[in-house]
């Protein structure tokens, strides 16, 4: 695992937007997986930008969410579909259709969730998967308990989460209880992780994943079972690695050519 400890989001985005950038120079077809929240808009922005600077173009990539709240209408802004299609896709140039969620509008949502793997294996598999953390630990949806071999889906929020994901709604109860979420067995099957936090209160939650044990307490310690997996976090999300200067030294000896 690779970890790399930025300024601030400007430069997380450039660095992250810079990797996607890379990829899809060499393989214009790439498939990305797309995580929502917070954190990964300093990506889509920097995206964005070097679209808009004729740099990149996403009109022959694929994409496919993390994850989606399970009771919100079709077009809810809060729904992680609408989220991906306003920070993202409105500033690029995917083919439409080239971006997809689980269809949590389904009468069968387990059958949903079967046919949500197999579009990603029939894409080829994700190639570079974005990813943000929970306070509590969780990648995707994927709450601390869950089975580091689970695929996509249906799960129960738990509190922490609910009242972390409050903020994007009028009020506690408009936050829905149910996901579809890809499993920790799903993301790892992506070629290349880029997991982003940023804040203090995300410092815990990034000690854990990082440097503390393999568990299925902490959803994101499945990283240290990736072969390719990058964390890019700000000094206050850093500010409880132990190798921090470690890793500090790393990046900054690191060959330029050899990318993230
Ligand atoms: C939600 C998403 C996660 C995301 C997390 C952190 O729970 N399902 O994919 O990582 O929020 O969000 P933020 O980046 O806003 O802190």
């Amino acid at each position: 695992m690779e970890v790399v400890i930025v300024a601030g989001p400007d430069q997380a985005g450039e660095l992250v937007g810079g990797a996607v950038a890379a990829l899809v120079s060499t393989k214009p077809d790439a498939v990305l997986g797309l995580a929502t929240g917070s954190t990964p808009l300093a990506v889509y922005r920097d995206l964005a930008r070097r679209h808009g600077a004729g740099e990149l173009s996403l009109a022959r990539a694929r994409a496919f969410l993390l994850d989606e709240y399970v009771g919100l209408p079709t077009g809810h802004p809060q729904s992680y579909r609408s989220f991906i299609a306003h920070e993202l896709e409105a500033h690029v140039d995917f083919a439409s259709a080239a971006v997809q969620g689980p269809d949590v509008h389904a009468d069968d949502l387990l059958a949903a969730c079967d046919a949500y793997e197999a579009a990603i294996r029939a894409a080829g598999g994700v190639d570079l998967q974005l990813l943000g953390i929970g306070t509590d630990g969780h990648i995707g949806f994927n709450e601390p308990g869950s089975s580091l071999a689970s695929r996509t889906r249906i799960k129960t929020l738990t509190d922490q989460t609910r009242r972390d994901n409050a903020r994007f709604f009028a009020t506690l109860d408009e936050v829905p209880r149910h996901v579809v979420t890809q499993g920790v067995g799903t993301i790892l099957e992506a070629r290349h992780l880029v997991l982003l936090a940023s804040g203090a209160a995300k410092a815990g939650a990034v000690a854990a994943a990082v440097e503390g044990p393999v568990t299925a307490m902490v959803p994101g310690s499945a990283l240290q079972l990736h072969p390719h997996a990058t964390v890019v976090v700000d000094e206050p999300a850093a500010s409880r690695l132990r190798l921090a200067g470690y890793y500090r030294e790393t990046w900054s000896h690191k060959p330029p050519w050899q990318g993230l």
